[in-house]
């Protein structure tokens, strides 16, 4: 698959190591350029590019930067994305310590991910982001494995969450389908599941424990 990534940093930089060992074709942006970015496409023979030409071709764009940082995107970003791209939003807010007071989460009542898609201008599908970066590069395990840690993957589109299910299948973990955006709130920074090293069956009870209210130190 032609992959774009927008973010080099630790979940961006391994998701590139892992796609590109699997042989997806990977392309890789930063803010800071794409000569910033040698070691990594040296590393990984991912190829760096500037941010605007990030997800030129792709079948899957990953946005994985500082939540804050999102709506700073170029606006025509996807504009050359292939035809029915699936876009995967693995971003946090912390508006304590980065991001920053943003409103419509926190008044509007908006999940995470809705404000993202709303940001980006096209439907996202919720996964890695209550993984630790490390786990990607250490927790993988073939299908079966007792011990295989299952990610919540959230969306409203069917086809694009199987999608995101398959790959993150291939690349060593279970899934637990988490529901559509409105309900990834389950996932959300100090949720049960968030951060959670566990199987189907123990991601599905944390998803299933969780509250909606968000919790007083992740409020801006
Ligand atoms: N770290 C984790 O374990 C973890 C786990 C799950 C989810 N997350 C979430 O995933 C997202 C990424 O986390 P991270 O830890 O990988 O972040 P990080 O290590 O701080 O890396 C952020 C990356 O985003 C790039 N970036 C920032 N603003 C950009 C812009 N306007 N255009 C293009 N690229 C931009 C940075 O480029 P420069 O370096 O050039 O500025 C950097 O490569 C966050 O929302 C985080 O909450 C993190």
């Amino acid at each position: 698959m032609k992959i774009g990534i927008i973010g080099a940093g630790n979940i961006g930089g391994n998701l590139a190591r892992r796609l590109t060992s699997l042989g997806h074709q990977v392309a890789v942006a930063n803010s800071r350029g794409p000569e910033t970015l040698a070691d990594l496409a040296a590393e990984t023979g991912a190829t760096p590019v500037p941010v605007g030409e990030a997800a030129a071709g792709a079948e899957l764009v990953v946005v994985t930067i500082p939540l804050k940082n999102v709506p700073a995107l170029p606006k025509d970003l996807l504009a050359d994305a292939a035809e029915g791209f699936v876009l995967l939003d693995t971003n946090n807010y912390y508006p304590r310590e980065r991001d920053g007071r943003i409103d419509a989460i926190e008044d509007g009542g908006l999940t995470e991910s809705r404000w993202v898609e709303q940001q980006l201008g096209h439907p996202v599908v919720k996964a890695f982001n209550g993984t630790y970066a490390q786990d990607i590069l250490d927790a993988p395990r073939p299908a079966g494995d007792p011990e295989r840690i299952a990610l919540p993957v959230a969306g409203d589109d069917p086809a694009a969450k199987q999608l995101v299910r398959e790959l993150i299948d291939a690349l060593g973990f279970d899934t637990v389908d988490s529901g559509g955006i409105d309900d990834s709130w389950r996932q959300q920074p100090e949720t049960p599941v968030y951060g959670l090293r566990a199987g189907v069956e123990g991601v599905t009870g944390a998803l299933a424990a969780a509250s909606p209210e968000r919790p007083a130190n992740f409020r801006g």
